[in-house]
């Protein structure tokens, strides 16, 4: 963790919180470059080498300056919508180092994501695969396809990211791959490079991963006695973090452990890719927020501050616990047993429940981990603007986002 208490006062990366929050206005989002880049660089150092790459997941966290950073350390990128695609193209990302997942591709992303060259297409349904087929006819050109395939493996994380198990929208189940994989490679217009699978997200354990290798070793074992080959392994991410209370392996054991398991199932000579977004960027990001009240007239206390599910849904959608700290130290002030909401007026904005706090009004809290799935999964309810970002680059605070303006909010609505 990169947030450090000396002399009084919190610092990340030795930028001091209070200053922070002064000069760029709460809520806001603080990033620690040497955090992403340490993440970067340990599973690429455990895991890649010529044939076996990292691509950094956008859906995590999709600014453009996390975008370039990691991209400077050399990872590639899994997209899925034409929105992550530009936000990549635009950091000059090159196509060739991008995949594209998701059950809903239009059309039009579809053909645009041939026209660009993009590595490959990760099919999700036997539909999609016709799709593609057609489309690429009318290029008149072959598209570069892996099929995800749903392995029914339990990641052991919360049901709404475990896209591992057969009961999901996500893959193509183990009972139909097969008929995919045979019409893949028997179209004119396919080019069947590869498998892909990604079972699911904050995965507090090796054994699924571990197990999904063993499962897609036979999986192309039964492809090679159907006379089918590739040559791409698309291995998902799904690392879980620290949040506070979860032991989670480091990703050098991860990437270790995926070693071993690639060498016991002789898949050494495929190329392979790793999608990671919440290990690389989630314990690297910090949500900055002002306490507006305390209310103690209630059957609970509540720290009402001026972050809320807009800005950090994960509490609501997840149930998900995130550390909170208070910046500020009161001395002979006793500790309330509370929860910390925001302003969004639903019963499920809150950051976190039933924590034991020394706070008072004013104060600067800290919620930390959220570098993933926090911005990027942020909304503009209650209209409220979204908060700027700010990332700490060799001690020194940078601005990586502006704040929202509420006018922002309506500039496309029309008034009739
Ligand atoms: C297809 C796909 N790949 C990669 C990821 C990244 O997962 P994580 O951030 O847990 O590494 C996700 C997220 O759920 C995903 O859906």
């Amino acid at each position: 963790m990169n947030i450090e208490y000396k002399n009084e006062s919190y610092t990340i990366d030795n930028v001091s919180v209070s200053n922070l929050a002064e000069t760029y206005g709460t809520p806001c989002f603080v990033y620690s470059e040497d955090s992403i880049s340490k993440n970067y660089n340990e599973i690429n150092n455990a895991f890649s080498n010529n044939k076996k790459k990292v691509y950094y997941s956008v859906k995590a966290n999709s600014n453009l300056s996390i975008l370039k950073l990691l991209s400077e350390l050399g990872s590639g990128f899994d997209i899925v919508s034409m929105g992550e695609l530009d936000r990549v193209l635009k950091i000059g990302a090159s196509p060739k180092n991008i995949v594209y997942s998701g059950v809903g591709k239009s059309e039009s992303d579809i053909k645009k994501s041939i026209e660009l060259g993009i590595y490959c297409i990760n099919v999700e349904s036997f539909s999609e695969l016709e799709r593609i087929n057609k489309i690429a006819s009318q290029l008149k050109t072959k598209a570069p396809v892996a099929i995800r395939v749903n392995p029914n493996i339990d990641p052991g994380s919360h049901e709404y990211i475990s896209t591992g198990l057969e009961s999901t929208k996500f893959g193509i189940n183990l009972k139909n791959m097969m008929d995919a994989f045979m019409y893949a490679d028997k179209e004119n217009f396919i080019d069947l490079i590869g498998i892909d699978y990604h079972i699911g997200s904050q995965i507090e354990t090796l054994g699924p991963f571990i197990e999904a290798v063993f499962s897609v070793a036979k999986i192309i074992k039964e492809l090679k006695a159907n006379n089918i080959s590739v040559d791409l392994i698309d291995m998902g991410g799904g690392l879980g973090i620290d949040y506070g209370k979860n032991k989670v392996p480091l990703l050098k054991e991860y990437g270790e452990a995926l070693n071993k398991a690639i060498k016991d199932n002789k898949l050494e000579d495929y190329n392979i890719i790793l999608e990671l977004g919440r290990s690389i960027v989630g314990n690297a990001g910090y949500l900055l927020t002002k306490v507006e009240y305390i209310k103690k007239d209630s059957e609970k206390n509540y720290v009402i501050v001026d972050a809320g599910m807009d800005n950090l849904i994960r509490p609501a959608l997840y149930s998900a616990w995130h550390n909170i700290i208070c910046t500020k130290t009161h001395e002979n002030k006793k500790k309330i047993l509370c929860d910390v909401v925001g302003p969004v007026c639903e019963c499920a904005d809150f950051l976190g429940k039933d924590r034991e706090l020394i706070v008072e009004q004013d104060d600067i809290l800290v919620v930390t981990a959220c570098g993933a799935y926090a911005s990027s999964m942020a909304s503009n309810y209650n209209s409220r603007p979204k908060p700027a970002e700010i990332i700490i680059k060799n001690k020194e605070a940078k601005l990586i986002s502006k704040r929202e303006e509420v006018k922002d909010l309506y500039a496309r609505e029309i008034i009739i």
